[in-house]
């Protein structure tokens, strides 16, 4: 089974951006994690980041279209902003978990939407590179 890990706009400079928030891990880090996690769990994962929203879209569609187990979507900013991201996880059938690195909820007041979460399974946020592997072991047991 393949679990598809999408990453929307400026998640590619992990690492080095806003770390007091985001943390040291590159989303290299974050894949390598995911790859030793995913052996154990017997599972694949197709990791990949876009700075374009649709992408993410063609993506999430593709993931559906190939039988994907389950998608872990962190869209970044798009997440508070794409009626099309929210619109793509509703048309299909393959189970959508959002993840945040951090806690949108006790940052600015315009992340406090999320048009993914409003369309997703669940979430997971917080936890900084761990947020992505709690989520994958969720998609593992779907
Ligand atoms: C983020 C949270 C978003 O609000 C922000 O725009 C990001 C990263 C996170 O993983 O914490 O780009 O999705």
């Amino acid at each position: 089974p393949v679990i598809y890990v999408l990453n929307g706009p400026n998640l590619n400079l992990l690492g080095t951006r806003e770390p007091e928030i985001y943390g040291a891990d590159t989303l290299d880090d974050i894949a390598g994690l995911l790859e030793d996690r995913a052996q154990e769990l017997g599972v694949e994962i197709e990791m990949r980041q876009s700075n374009h929203e649709g992408h993410l879209v063609d993506w999430i569609q593709e993931a559906n279209a190939e039988g994907a187990k389950a998608v872990l979507l962190n869209a970044g900013a798009y997440t508070h902003t794409s009626i099309a991201i929210h619109d793509a996880i509703k048309a299909v059938a393959v189970p959508v978990i959002e993840v945040h690195l951090s806690n949108p909820h006790k940052r600015d007041a315009f992340r406090h939407i999320s048009y993914v979460g409003q369309a997703a399974k669940g979430t997971v946020a917080g936890f900084g590179a761990l947020s992505y592997r709690l989520a994958l072991d969720a998609a593992a047991g779907f």
